[in-house]
């Protein structure tokens, strides 16, 4: 399997209106040894028509999981300034960004396949360590994500699980992004009818 970064996906449609989306970059080393990304979203998505209308993306990278989870619960209104070298948005308060451009697409019925290549990186601010809680929110956020393809108990288990880690080291960022995502997981099942 090839390695996958998990990131903020910035893309814009024909109107240049920005939209951000959590979403995991897959490794495509080039021909040359150049770096490439491929950016697989599944249809439909607002992602995947930004990226047919203007090929190119911002992959943000931010240790601020309270993005990853505010996307997730409805609150896309992160600040962005404009990307330099592609059109696009850069998410204000990425440690890094890469700028993206798409070089070619392999078509799919579920998931298309942009493969990129890095039009230009920037580094902004320093990476200061793991931090377990941060891991368990994108954990948590991916499960939040994929809650009508994933049994309701393997969802509660893995949520106990990462919740020890949340106890143990998180800040108050990743305190309110864990609430925010086990509320939405909490009012799924809520609403869900008995399995
Ligand atoms: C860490 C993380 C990684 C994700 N990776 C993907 C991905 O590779 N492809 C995808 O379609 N959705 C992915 N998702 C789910 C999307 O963020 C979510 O479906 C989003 O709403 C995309 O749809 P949109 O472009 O219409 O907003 C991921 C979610 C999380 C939390």
């Amino acid at each position: 399997m090839p390695m996958i970064r998990e990131c903020i996906v910035t893309t814009i449609n024909a109107e240049g209106k920005v939209h951000i989306a959590p979403l995991g970059l897959i490794a495509d080393p080039l021909a040359d040894g150049g770096e490439g990304w491929i950016i697989a979203p599944f249809k439909p998505s607002t992602t995947l028509d930004n990226l047919r209308a203007t090929p190119f993306a911002v992959a943000n990278f931010t240790d601020d999981v309270l993005v990853f989870a505010g996307c997730l619960t409805g609150n896309k209104d992160w600040p962005t300034r404009a990307s330099t070298h592609v059109p696009g948005a850069v998410l204000e308060g990425a440690l890094a960004h890469a700028e993206l451009a798409v070089d070619h697409v392999e078509e799919d019925e579920q998931r298309p396949r942009f493969h990129c290549r890095v039009a230009h990186e920037a580094t902004h601010a320093p990476f200061k360590g793991f931090n377990r809680a941060q891991v368990a929110v994108i954990e948590a956020a991916i499960l939040a994500s994929r809650l009508h393809m994933l049994p309701r108990e393997k969802i509660e288990r893995e949520l106990a699980y990462l919740q020890i880690a949340v106890e143990k080291t998180a800040g108050p960022r990743e305190h309110e992004a864990w609430r925010l995502l086990v509320e939405k997981i909490e009012d799924h099942y809520k609403h869900a009818s008995p399995e």
